[in-house]
Formats: structure tokens, sequence, C-alpha cells
């Protein structure tokens, strides 16, 4: 072989092996928006996901995170998803049940006795069930993750029972299940998205808001709220959610993968939670927030008894009971 062709052809097996790599590295990109920031309950649910499926496609996808709703609201990253305009999101089921209906069933007020309970539906046949609802409206969802329950803050008083919250103004989430409870209780509920809310408080055009202390750490609330109340008065689960035109991309492999991920994510968001609660009140405390522990919750129950009519034909009685009785 002449020095020349030796050149040439060196050159060519350089070319090919550069594509080569090229190829390798051209990472198609997931954007996955959510509403807190990185460090969260969100963030650690994102970055699980995003490093599962990074390793088990070999690094074939590559996850951009758009945190502090960086993206737009619940209902936008939704609506984005259903567009395909973004791959994933990670939302709490404010948004969710305009979308998907059958959703609102897990919002109703004090549903769950406890974080093990709610964990073993959302785990079990009925929330694998509920994921599969998501399809006919143009989402794919992929697993349970968690916030924590939600609890009461406000600038008015220290609430300590159902009574002290009449006439109060409370930021709930766009969700039907929330604003009927609030209501049912006496208070004024205001539902905003989730980006307004610090802005209403500061300004005084709300007194309140609800929201697990994952939340309340995360967005440093006790900057516009003095008074915090554990009502745990219902349990705030999140759901990782690809849009159908990703999704329909995807080889049966790449699928198990992000189903893995958004599994692992799930997980990594509870234990996120599990962790932020063993100290959330000491820290909301040495802020300045007045915190109300002992709450009389079975007055908040008492107050949003007459709510569950509506729910039990909304959600269908049997539903609920398929929920409460789950041991
Ligand atoms: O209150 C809400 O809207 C949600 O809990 C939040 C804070 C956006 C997290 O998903």
């Amino acid at each position: 072989m002449t020095t020349l062709r030796r050149t040439a052809l060196m050159t060519l097996v350089a070319l090919a092996t550069t594509s080569g790599f090229a190829v390798a590295q051209t990472a198609k990109e997931v954007k996955v928006g959510y509403a807190l920031a990185v460090n969260s309950h969100y963030g650690a649910a994102a970055q699980t996901w995003a490093d599962s499926v990074e390793k088990s496609t070999k690094g074939a996808y590559k996850f951009k995170q758009f945190p502090a709703s960086a993206l737009g609201g619940e209902r936008e990253l939704i609506e984005g998803l259903q567009l395909g305009t973004v791959e994933a999101v990670i939302v709490s089921t404010g948004a969710l049940s305009n979308f998907v209906p059958e959703v609102g069933v897990v919002d109703i007020p004090f549903l769950f006795r406890d974080t093990a309970h709610a964990r073993k539906v959302l785990d079990g046949e009925f929330g694998q069930d509920l994921l599969t609802k998501f399809k006919k409206r143009g989402l794919i969802a992929l697993a349970w993750g968690e916030q924590g329950f939600r609890h009461l803050s406000n600038n008015k008083r220290p609430v300590t029972k159902a009574e002290d919250i009449k006439g109060m103004k409370i930021r709930v989430t766009e969700n039907p299940v929330h604003i009927a409870a609030f209501r049912t209780l006496g208070a004024s509920p205001t539902p905003m998205a989730w980006p307004e809310v610090i802005g209403a408080l500061q300004q005084g055009t709300i007194d309140g808001q609800e929201n697990p202390v994952s939340v309340f750490v995360s967005a440093k609330l006790w900057q516009v709220q003095k008074h915090l109340s554990l009502t745990a008065h219902v349990y705030a689960p999140m759901a990782l959610i690809v849009s159908p035109a990703f999704f329909g991309s995807l080889s049966d492999a790449e699928k198990v993968a992000f189903i893995e991920g958004a599994k692992a994510g799930a997980l990594a968001s509870r234990k996120f939670v599990d962790d932020v609660e063993k100290k959330a009140v000491t820290e909301i405390q040495s802020h300045g927030v007045q915190v109300v522990t002992k709450v009389d919750v079975a007055s908040f129950q008492a107050g949003v008894a007459p709510a569950y009519k509506q729910y039990a034909a909304k959600f269908g009685q049997a539903t609920i009971d398929k929920i409460t009785q789950t041991k």
C-alpha cells in the first residue's frame, strides 16, 4: 500500500470513529419540569430518575431539569406534556384532577390514616390502576411519589380548631376536592397557581395556604407566614409523568428504563420527605413561625364531613371504601 493510500485509509478510520463517538455522545434531551427547587423532594425524584435512565440507557438520554416552575405552573406543565413541548414532569395532584378526574379521589381530606396507608394504596392495585387512567387523557403516568400530609399556615392567628379558619382567605390548589373541603369548613378558599402564592402572601391578598412541611421548608414559607398548624388534613402524592409523544418514540427496553427510573425517583421523594419531616418543625420554628403541634383534628374532620356526600356522588362510595378499607 502506498503512503498516500495508507494516509487516506487512516483518515477514513479516524472519521468513522469520530462520527461513531459523535452518535454515542449526542444524547437525546429529556426536559423535566417541576414546581420546587432542586434541593427538594421534587429535585430528589428528578435527579434519581435522571441518573437511573442515563445509566440504564448508557447515556442515550440526558435529563435537563427545569425546577422552580421555570416552565410554568403545574397546569402548564401538564398541558406541555399533552402538547409534547416537554418530555417529563413531576406534579402534585393539585391541578391533575382537572385533567384526570378519577385522581381527585386521593385528594379527599382524612382519607388516609397515615403515610404507610397512603403508600400501600398507591403502590397496590388501586394506585397502579389509577396510573392507567391517565392514558385516555393524553398522559403517561409512571409512578406515585410523595410530598407528605398537607398542613395549614396563615398570617392571621394560631389555628387550633376548625372554627379558627372561618372566613380566612386560604390559597388552595386548583382542585375541586380541596376547594369543596375548605368551603365546607367555612373558610374562603382561593384557588391559585403555585407561582403566584408567595407574592399573594406577601401582598396580603390571601391570609394563608396549605402544603406539606416539605414544601414549607423548600419554599422558605417562613418569610411570608407567621403561623403553621399541623392539621394533616390531606395526603399529597405527586406523579411522575411523561408525554405520550415522547414515550411512544421509545423502544420497549427504553420504556422499561423510564418506568424503572420513575419508580426509583418516587422512592427517592419519599425518603427525602421522611428525612425532612424529622427536622422540619424545629427548622420552621427557628425562623420565628409559631407552630401549633396539637391541633383539634376531630373538629376539622367533623367540619369537613358534610362534603363527603359530594365526594361519594363524584367518585362512588365503593371506590372510597376500597381505599379506607386497605389495611
Ligand atoms: O400547593 C401546590 O400547588 C403544590 O403542592 C406545589 C407546592 C406546587 C408542589 O407540587
